[in-house]
């Protein structure tokens, strides 16, 4: 099949929570593919529909209020919205895991650190008790925690430790993809360091997929090869990382580089985009960053944008940018 080098790929997914005060719609139409050993940095402003897109990846998004209404998620060629449970159950935290966006929620406070990494490590990979321990020390200390910590509980970790934990748990039963959504977020800047050059080298040496999700265009630059611009539920643009960074073709992206302090210019004072990002219960029909675009026209009110191959695998959703990046 033509996708067959493809690890991931998701096509047009669309995400609704179904809430007493009416639809939102979360996911409008998400198209994107990842290759084995890659790392994509999925960015937006608050609410675009990321962690959703992540929690539909490994179905774990809460039912009700969600449901996925449309649209494939194909993993190593199997569409993971068909599979039964107990495949699903499988692949989860095996195949794929995730690392939570609130690292502090993940951990149970009443078990120790190393039975928490251990225990999915044991029922996944079938071992035995004192293997999954082996595996569970040498995930430790690959994170940097010293084995002899196994038995300690989350609340004896500072908040740098305990990301690390939860990193090693994501990462203990050697995921073929990882989502890593705000990895970092909740540390301060000097541990982020760590923990993002420790994401690096375990992605360079167990060839595990990234999507990396993040505010921070500076962590994409810095980690990943493809990015994609999400905004209300879609990508509107997507590529290289050089194609991002270097010949930006989206309003919405333009506005998120402006929007960043730039330690070498003077010039330039920060410039947050103009207005907010629509309410996702009550949607423009047309582009839905035409309200906010400094370029838009009439057309951009009236027809959403298709998603165009703009030059070779950057594509980009906006009338004005078609076919003259
Ligand atoms: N359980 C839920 N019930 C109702 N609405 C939800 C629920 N979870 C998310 N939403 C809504 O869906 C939209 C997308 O949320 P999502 O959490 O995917 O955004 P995000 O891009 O991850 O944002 P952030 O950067 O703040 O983490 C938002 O409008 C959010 O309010
Ligand atoms: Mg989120």
């Amino acid at each position: 099949m033509k996708d067959e080098k493809q690890l991931l790929n998701i096509k047009n997914l669309v995400v609704e929570y179904r809430t007493d005060g009416g639809v939102i719609h979360a996911v409008n139409g998400f198209d994107l593919s990842l290759k084995k050993g890659e790392a994509l940095g999925l960015v937006g402003e608050t609410g675009a529909g990321k962690t959703t897109v992540a929690k539909a990846i490994l179905r774990i998004l809460p039912d009700p209020p969600a449901k996925v209404c449309s649209g494939s998620i194909e993993f190593e060629g199997e569409d993971l919205l068909r599979l039964s449970e107990a495949n699903m159950h499988r692949i989860r935290g095996n195949k794929i895991s995730m690392i939570f966006q609130d690292p502090m929620t993940a951990l149970n406070p009443v078990e120790t650190i190393g039975e928490q990494i251990a225990e999915p490590v044991r029922i996944h990979n079938r071992v035995s008790r004192s293997e999954a321990r082996k595996r569970t020390i040498e995930m430790l200390e690959m994170v940097g925690i010293p084995g002899e910590r196994y038995s300690e509980y989350p609340h004896q970790f500072s908040g740098g430790m305990k990301q690390r934990v939860i990193i090693a748990m994501a990462l203990a039963c050697n995921p073929e993809l990882l989502l890593a959504d705000e990895p970092t977020t909740a540390l301060d800047v000097t541990i982020q360091a760590q923990v993002l050059e420790m994401m690096a080298n375990l992605k360079k040496d167990l060839d595990t997929s990234l999507i990396l999700i993040t505010h921070d265009l500076g962590i994409v630059a810095e980690m990943c090869e493809k990015v994609a611009v999400v905004y209300a539920g879609e990508i509107v643009e997507s590529g290289t990382a050089d194609d991002i960074f270097n010949h930006t073709a989206h309003p919405y992206t333009e506005g998120l580089f402006d929007s960043l302090p730039r330690i070498n210019s003077t010039a330039r004072r920060l410039r947050p985009i103009k207005g907010l990002m629509p309410d996702p219960s009550n949607l423009p029909e047309g582009c839905k960053f035409c309200p906010r675009c400094p370029y838009a026209e009439e057309i951009c009110q009236k027809k959403n944008p298709d998603f165009t191959e703009t030059t070779p695998g950057h594509f980009v959703k906006c009338h004005k940018r078609k076919g003259d990046a």
